[in-house]
């Protein structure tokens, strides 16, 4: 099965709040973007934000700028829904963010929670990071969230690459300047913890 039809059979299957990612709020990615980004008009991209609400806290916030991209178009279908006439003030993404290619100095944020880890690969992690340096802006900022050392081995069935900041800033390389990084331990909604890991990096 490839990594669509996995996505789209998740989401279609699975309710928002059913899956061991879901957050209310991604409080911490957040926390992070409204630190660095420089004004509401900054440009902002959530790479692979499925389901999840930090979308609807950043229009809520005034960021007026923000792109949402998924492999799964049923995710991007309900995060539209739950916002309305505002998912109009939103530009929507379906694509493979190891295949598509996004423009140019596009962006002043990146942000991605939980799709990095999922790059088994290493083609597929280059392609990544070479669409990170392309389309973020010089001294933008990439804030990337993975499974942490401690954390789960696989997730949605699928296998997954475990980081610690050493080994997930030497995936970016040197022109990534890492800034800052923190663990989080992550309670699912089935009451279990995963560790996740904070990176956030400014692109030299
Ligand atoms: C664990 S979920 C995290 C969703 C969201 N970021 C969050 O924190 O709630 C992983 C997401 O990555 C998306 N995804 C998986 N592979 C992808 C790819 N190659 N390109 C874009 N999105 C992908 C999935 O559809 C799913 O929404």
């Amino acid at each position: 099965m490839n990594a669509q039809t996995h996505w789209e059979r998740i989401y279609t299957e699975k309710a928002p709040d059913a899956v061991s990612w879901y957050r209310p709020h991604l409080e911490k990615s957040l926390s992070l973007i409204e630190q660095f980004a420089p004004g509401k008009s900054a440009s902002i991209i959530d790479v692979a934000g499925g389901e999840s609400t930090l979308v609807d806290d950043l229009l809520a916030r005034g960021y007026e700028n923000v792109t949402v991209l998924d492999i799964s178009q049923a995710a991007i279908d309900v995060s539209r829904r739950r916002l309305g006439a505002a998912s109009d003030r939103v530009s929507w993404l379906v694509a493979d963010i190891t295949r598509f290619e996004l423009g140019t100095s596009e962006f002043d944020v990146w942000h991605d929670r939980a799709v990095f880890h999922f790059l088994t690969e290493e083609s597929d992690r280059t392609a990544y990071v070479h669409q990170v340096a392309r389309s973020v802006r010089r001294r933008g900022h990439v804030i990337v969230s993975t499974f942490g050392p401690e954390g789960p081995m696989k997730c949605s069935g699928l296998d997954v690459v475990r980081y610690d900041a050493e080994s997930l800033h030497r995936e970016f390389g040197v022109h990534f300047q890492l800034l800052e990084s923190a663990n989080e331990l992550h309670q699912t909604p089935f009451g279990t913890i995963q560790q996740f890991l904070y990176c956030h990096c400014r692109l030299d």
